[in-house]
């Protein structure tokens, strides 16, 4: 990537698991990851919740519950800094249900995967914190029906969250940079190319090259702690490269 001597004005910041696999929340790809354990198939679509939401709400009421013994991690304070402290626009886009971008202090999330600490009715769409287990037994605050809150997941099959707003921010930006995301989903998969088309900079901080590594200017690898610490050093002191 070129070497820059001013900061750009618009930056638009893609995460995946991998920022918060530092923190203790599994990833989903990864050796060892939840697809590995689970059957997608089973637990997040929507055919599932209809076949068996007690299996269903015992997968995230667990992943809910194990929220309560993990923490932010450098990576996620270091975008929290940027946001606080950078002249220019930040955009910040997840893919992660959990809330750890929130606890470090980012105050505008995009979750476009839904929030794992949100419930919504199936049938009217009411929405309520979720800090508990759910239960196909709950009875929804608004209609009154039972069995029919969900957690506030999108699933695969699912339309994601905030996609307008996600593609507008998007070309608006000077610089996408994807963070701990493996490229395997869609739409999030198909940003790099949408910047790359828009004549964007782009940059890949991940553990390790991804399918899509190859599309990006420049791709750094190892841990998100120490990659996106550094980069947001670069961006405060008005140079990166
Ligand atoms: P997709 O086709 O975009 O996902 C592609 C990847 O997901 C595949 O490479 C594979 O890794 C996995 N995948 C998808 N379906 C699979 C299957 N039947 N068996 C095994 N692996 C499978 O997925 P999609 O159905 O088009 O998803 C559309 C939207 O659903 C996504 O854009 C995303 O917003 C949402 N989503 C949410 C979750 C979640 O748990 N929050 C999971 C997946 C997708
Ligand atoms: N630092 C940086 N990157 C890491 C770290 C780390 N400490 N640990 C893992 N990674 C990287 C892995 O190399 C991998 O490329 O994070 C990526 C995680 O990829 P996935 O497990 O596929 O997670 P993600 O890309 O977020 O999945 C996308 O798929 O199942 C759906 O909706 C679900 O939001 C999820 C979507």
């Amino acid at each position: 990537m070129s070497s820059r001597t001013s900061a750009p004005a618009s930056i638009f910041i893609l995460t995946g698991a991998g920022i918060s696999a530092e923190s203790g929340v599994e990833t989903f790809r990864d050796k060892g990851g939840i697809w590995s354990k689970v059957r997608l198939e089973d637990v997040a679509t929507p055919e599932a919740f209809m076949r068996d939401p007690e299996k269903v709400q015992a997968f995230y009421n667990a992943r809910r519950a194990s929220l309560k013994e993990v923490a932010p991690n450098p990576a996620h304070r270091a975008l929290a800094k940027l946001e606080a402290d950078y002249a220019g626009t930040v955009t910040l886009v997840t893919q992660n249900i959990d809330d750890l971008h929130e606890r470090a202090g980012c105050r505008d999330v995009i979750h476009m995967h839904g929030e794992l600490l949100i419930a919504f009715c199936a049938a009217c769409g009411a929405r309520e914190p979720a800090r508990e287990a759910l239960s196909p037994q709950d009875v929804c605050p608004r209609c009154g029906k039972v069995g029919t809150m969900r957690p506030d997941v999108v699933w695969f099959g699912e339309m994601p969250y905030h996609l307008d707003r996600i593609l507008a921010a998007l070309g608006e930006a000077d610089l996408f940079v994807s963070i701990g995301t493996s490229g395997a989903v869609y739409p999030a998969a198909g940003f790099v190319a949408e910047a790359k088309r828009a004549g964007i900079e782009t940059l890949e901080l991940n553990l390790e090259p991804t399918e899509g590594s190859f599309q990006f200017d420049e791709a750094r690898h190892g841990l998100a702690s120490v990659l996106v610490p550094a980069f947001v050093e670069e961006v405060l002191a008005g140079c990166w490269g």
